[in-house]
């Protein structure tokens, strides 16, 4: 069964962005240590990132029928994206919303995500750890169904 891990715009600078706020791992860190953990659960992870919202919701919706779950960081598009929400509304399969930072300790415009009403969970606020953890409360509930 497959994964599919979407980041949203300026992931891709992982690692040299405000490494205060979102720490010093790359998005290739990312990657590799979801891959891993994927292979201990017997699970194949489809990583992608981009900086385009219409690209995220053409990927959001070709996992249709195709993968398990997702995983996603839709960055500064929680905050502003009916499309995206749209998108995983439309979809059969589980999600679960990650942020690397905090978003509640933040500026207020970043306090509200739309994809939050339609995620099965959120983690927000513990670093790129929050994937690793995310992936694994969605093996548990892909075990499920
Ligand atoms: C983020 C939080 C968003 O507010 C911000 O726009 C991001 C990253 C996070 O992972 O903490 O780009 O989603």
């Amino acid at each position: 069964r497959t994964v599919l891990v979407l980041n949203g715009p300026n992931l891709n600078l992982l690692g040299t962005r405000q490494p205060d706020i979102y720490g010093a791992d790359t998005l290739a860190d990312v990657e590799a240590r979801l891959k891993s953990l994927a292979g201990d659960l017997g699970l194949e992870i489809d990583f992608r990132q981009s900086n385009h919202e219409g690209e995220l919701v053409t990927w959001i919706q070709e996992g249709r029928g195709r993968v398990a779950g997702a995983i996603l960081n839709p960055a500064a598009y929680s905050h502003t994206s009916v499309a995206i929400m749209d998108a995983l509304q439309a979809c059969d399969y589980p999600v679960i919303e990650v942020h690397i930072s905090n978003i509640h300790r933040r500026e207020p415009f970043r306090h509200h995500s739309h994809v939050s009403a339609v995620a099965v969970g959120v983690i927000c606020g513990l670093g790129v750890q929050g994937y690793e953890l995310a992936l694994q409360a969605l093996d548990r509930i892909i075990g499920r169904t």
